[in-house]
């Protein structure tokens, strides 16, 4: 799930990478929901600005497509600073970094994605530059190497990650305040699409907005994906405007289920219960039979289906849920029943 091309956006303009006009919220004002992270961060920016300071550093962790690149580039024009974007695995050698900070002007936001990616020399060179705006290089080899410092401007780191359990306690312990992002309820989905269709000009029945918030799967990015398509459905098939009948018929065509489920959401479920006949199984060894690693089922995709009643973590495993079989349409044999709270 790369974001790439959404995260590049030029908020400016108001158009994203492919020339669309860009959903992205570009003030704090605009963005909807997170009520808890948004109240701490507008006095956090207040107290900053009034004191004429940087931002404290600023970690945000959470599923993909929940807000955090698009907080990122908000913080920055709330500070009125700019932003440097850069990810974990683009950033290869310290040196690399090291220019980065170097080029930072005061208060600007750098704006590190997928920074549990970072290697371990680089983020070594992050720790001086997080505390005392100082880098620390080691130059030449052997018996003629030496350190140096250079000072670097006040600046904000802002982190993001959806795998905050490969973060290392030393950096994690180097952020001012750290927010986990949650997935959005229907309401506030709802108002993100609403939102949404008026930006794309695009007619949008209330009970639509909300049909699009149920399939979204806790998910702004997701939510805008099925309204950006909805939009040429609605134009091809039914005049334009995005009713009731135009969600249920073109996400019908576009085989998105009524849970929203992707397509590893289906494959989860269904393995633990054509598998593993209903758990309890191991997280790793479900790892293994889906082909995917054990923290990104953890920390990706098991928040929403547990959240949603899908799937239980019990102490010997993941179960799968009456929900769970209901929804795709299984009848559980007595003994699946029987792992059922
Ligand atoms: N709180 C929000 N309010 C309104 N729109 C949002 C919000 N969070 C995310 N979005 C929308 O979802 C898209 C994906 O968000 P993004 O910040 O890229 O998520 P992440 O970086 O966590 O993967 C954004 O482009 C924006 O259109
Ligand atoms: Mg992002």
């Amino acid at each position: 799930m790369s974001d790439a091309g959404d995260a590049l956006a030029p908020i400016e303009t108001g158009y994203d990478a492919g020339g669309e006009v860009s959903l992205r919220p570009s003030r704090l004002a605009d963005y909807v929901g997170q009520r808890e992270v948004t109240e701490n961060l507008d006095i956090s920016i207040r107290a900053a600005r009034a004191r004429g300071e940087a931002l404290d550093h600023v970690l945000l962790i959470g599923p993909p497509g929940l807000g955090k690149t698009s907080l990122a580039h908000i913080l920055a024009v709330e500070v009125g600073a700019h932003i440097h974007q850069t990810s974990g695995p683009v950033i290869e050698k310290g040196g690399d970094l090291a220019a980065i900070l170097t080029s930072l002007e005061p208060n600007d936001v750098l704006f590190i994605d997928e920074i549990h990616r970072l290697g371990k020399t680089v983020e070594e060179i992050l720790y001086p530059a997080m505390e005392d705006f100082r880098i620390d290089l080691v130059v030449g080899e052997g018996a003629s190497a030496r350190s140096i410092n250079i000072d670097v401007e006040p600046f904000t780191l802002v982190g993001a990650t959806t795998r905050s359990g490969l973060l290392t306690a030393p950096l994690r312990s180097r952020f001012g305040s750290t927010f986990r992002l949650d997935f959005y309820d229907h309401e506030e989905l709802a108002s993100i699409v609403r939102r949404s269709a008026d930006l794309l000009k695009v007619g949008l029945d209330d009970e639509a907005a909300f049909d699009i918030a149920r399939r979204s799967r806790g998910t702004p990015r997701i939510a805008n994906r099925l309204l950006r398509r909805l939009r040429d459905y609605a134009q091809v098939k039914a005049a334009g405007r995005i009713t009731h009948d135009v969600v249920r018929d073109g996400l019908g065509v576009m085989g998105v289920d009524e849970a929203g489920f992707d397509s590893m959401d289906r494959l989860l479920v269904t393995t633990i219960i054509e598998k593993f006949d209903g758990g309890p199984v191991g997280v790793e060894t479900l790892s293994a039979a889906v082909g995917e690693d054990s923290g990104t089922l953890e920390e990706v995709y098991e928040p929403y289906l547990i959240r949603e009643g899908f799937l239980q973590r019990t102490p010997r495993g993941r179960v799968a849920t009456s929900r769970a079989y209901e929804h795709l349409g299984v009848t559980p044999s007595a003994a699946q029943a029987d792992l059922f709270e």
